[in-house]
């Protein structure tokens, strides 16, 4: 028997890791220790100076700004009145120099093929794309949904919209047809690309008849663009489906970039809330160009001869910032891969990186802590010596975790940078600078420059350390989200009600007596399960829309591998016989609705669930009994709770 570690064993974690010596010397990273003294220097005088100076070092203006900030809480307006556009500044500069024969995308499907394109290949590929899009009557401003593989033309598909100033709306996709068809009306999408199918776990999984399924009665879709890439047959729908290799191959390689407003819509993109509802976050082009590409360069300390992978599909924030705009941004070399982590066996990544000598990995901790159950012998096998600096992002990092990443596939050379972030700040927030600050295992440490992190108590007044309270943001910031798709009540209501004109996060944090940050994780009813969020009432309400169901509550329970996983509390209709057949259909109903990963581990029946007497829901009470019931197995009626809630008091 392979020996399981105890993952949660080291709770508070007192071990400092200076930068590695490599990072240390003058000037051996783009930020050392003067620079960064410099950069916060400045920051702390005045944020808006120091990301002026970073939108002028990092990108490149067709026209300069009027003003930095215009901010009028909740809305900023970053770099007002510049114009500029992201496929000018990840591509045309640097084909324009000698980049224009470094490779931009190494891709590897999993299958085993790979493809190299180059700057210069990705900028004309970029350019027929935009062209394809204008051809089929998409202008500046309209909506392009996207729901693909990890393959290049995923990434030749959004860049060619942000050339064209069509904002995209990337579905991860694991998503259902249901939650495509969703995000495709709230989006207002008329154009849709996807793919015959992609890999996955050694199988082609389809994706063309999921859009045809979303896109089933009046949709208001006019055009579906396919990629060949399983080349499973697929029925074409004329007049709306055209074959990608078709069009490009008619389409011309020129086509100037649109030359933007800084605050022109770059993408939407959708994560949940603690509603049944997802959000559809909006970013724009000038701020969050300058946050993602100044955090690519300084925390992940990219070179012109780095190979860098984040392991993130593009349909997550992460893909969208750091597999693509911040790194191509930076002129980087950024690897792509299709399909899962342990095919065809448990070492896939680590030969990916010894094959491609990878000098930068980014990962999430929920990949590390599988990677500690399959054993080291997998990561020994190969040559890892290439890397040079290690990232982590999606949920606090366990120490156990961190320290195995540190030890077994950093070799105890590569700094390791814990990235706290999310979907709506565009771009990464608190992190160590890698050549400068101490690690401490679990800790994202300090805020970037020019970012004000607080932990503050309910009335916004900061909270000393060592104690919790709420993560806020003081200050704007040019990646942060510009608002929530078509609902400016939510958008103020969701983040900007709790205090008046500061930004909450929705989790909980500490700070140490070094000022370190220790994230909590979320304090509202969102689940972080694998790096992902899920809304407990999104589950909560694909089940109930099934008719056997009167009542369902969903929390989260604590799980060594994927941090989280989402225990469902079920109340059958009058009649109905509970049972693992139920389970089994309401199971396939979430992943009809939502997807995979939204399928509740463990379901359980129970006549009635434990409320307050203003009929909330006793989530608390929930979670506790999710989390002490491990073994209890799938159709266990529970005791009866009206009884434990008595005993409890009665209150939430
Ligand atoms: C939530 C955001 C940002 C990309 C991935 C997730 C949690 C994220 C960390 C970290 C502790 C983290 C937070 C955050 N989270 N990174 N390094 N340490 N917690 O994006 O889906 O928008 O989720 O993920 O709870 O609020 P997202």
């Amino acid at each position: 028997m392979k020996r399981v570690p105890d993952i949660e064993s080291l709770l508070r974690e007192s071990r400092v890791f200076k930068p590695p010596a490599a990072f240390m010397q003058p000037r051996a990273a783009n930020w050392n220790r003067k620079t960064a003294r410099e950069q916060q220097k400045l920051a702390a005088q005045s944020p808006e100076r120091f990301w002026a100076k970073m939108a002028r070092e990092h990108i490149h203006w067709f026209t300069p700004w009027r003003k930095v900030l215009d901010w009028k809480p909740p809305f900023a307006k970053w770099f007002v009145g510049a114009r500029t556009n992201v496929s000018y500044n990840c591509l045309d500069r640097h084909v324009e120099g000698w980049r224009r024969n470094k490779a931009a995308i190494l891709w590897e499907g999993e299958p085993g093929d790979t493809r190299t394109l180059t700057f210069g290949e990705l900028h004309r590929q970029v350019c027929r794309f935009a062209n394809v899009l204008k051809g089929l009557g998409v202008k500046r401003g309209d909506r392009v949904a996207l729901y693909m593989p990890m393959i290049p033309e995923l990434a030749i598909a959004m860049l060619a919209c942000t050339r064209i100033g069509a904002p995209h709306s990337i579905v991860f996709g694991g998503f259902s047809a249901e939650a495509l068809r969703e995000r495709i009306s709230d989006a207002g999408a008329r154009v849709v690309v996807t793919a015959d199918g992609g890999y996955r776990r050694g199988e082609a999984f389809p994706l063309k008849p999921t859009v045809d399924r979303a896109c089933a009665g009046a949709s208001g879709v006019e055009s579906v663009v396919v990629v060949k890439r399983s080349g499973e047959p697929m029925p074409m729908r004329k007049g709306r489906d055209h074959w990608w290799h078709e069009l490009m191959a008619e389409a011309s390689s020129r086509c100037a970039p649109a030359k933007l407003d800084a605050e022109h819509p770059l993408f939407i993109l959708y994560t949940s809330g603690t509603t049944g509802k997802p959000k559809g976050i909006l970013h724009t082009t000038g701020g969050y160009l300058t946050h993602v590409t100044t955090t690519a360069k300084a925390l992940f300390d990219l070179r012109d001869e780095d190979v860098y992978w984040c392991t993130a599909d593009i349909g997550w924030i992460t893909g969208h910032s750091y597999v693509i705009y911040g790194i191509l941004a930076n002129g980087t070399t950024t690897l792509m891969y299709e399909g899962a982590p342990t095919t065809p066996g448990p070492d896939r990544f680590w030969s990916i990186i010894e094959r491609h000598g990878v000098s930068i990995f980014y990962t999430a901790p929920t990949a590390i802590r599988t990677f500690i159950r399959l054993g080291d012998e997998h990561p020994k096998r190969h040559d890892l010596t290439s890397l040079r600096l290690l990232g982590t992002v999606g949920e606090p990092i366990n120490p156990e975790a961190w320290t195995w990443y540190h030890r077994v596939i950093g070799g105890r050379r590569c700094p390791i940078v814990d990235t706290w972030w999310q979907t709506e700040t565009g771009g990464i927030m608190i992190a160590p600078l890698p050549a400068v600050t101490d690690t401490r295992p679990g800790s994202a440490t300090h805020p970037f420059p020019g970012i004000d992190a607080a932990v503050l108590d309910d009335d916004g007044a900061p909270v000393a350390p060592p104690d919790g309270g709420f993560l806020a943001i003081r200050k704007p910031w040019p990646g942060m989200l510009r608002g929530i798709w078509g609902d400016r009540k939510r958008f103020r209501e969701t983040y900007w009600s709790k205090w008046k004109g500061l930004y909450f996060t929705g989790d909980g944090a500490h700070q140490d007596k070094s000022g370190n940050f220790w994230i909590m994780g979320r304090i509202d009813d969102v689940m972080n399960v694998s790096g992902h969020r899920i809304g407990t009432m999104e589950v909560e309400s694909a089940l109930v829309s099934h008719r056997d169901v009167a009542e369902a509550a969903v929390v989260g329970r604590p799980d060594e591998v994927t941090g989280t996983a989402i225990v469902a509390f079920v109340t059958p209709r009058a009649g109905i016989a509970a049972g693992p057949a139920l389970a089994d259909a309401l199971r396939a109903q979430v992943t009809r609705q939502i997807g995979a990963i939204a399928r509740p581990r463990d379901i359980r029946f129970t006549d009635a669930l434990p409320k307050t007497r203003s009929a909330k829901i006793m989530r608390r009470l929930l979670r506790d009994i999710a989390a002490g019931r491990e073994a209890v197995g799938d159709t266990t009626t529970l005791e009866d709770y009206t009884v434990l809630a008595k005993l409890r008091g009665d209150e939430d």
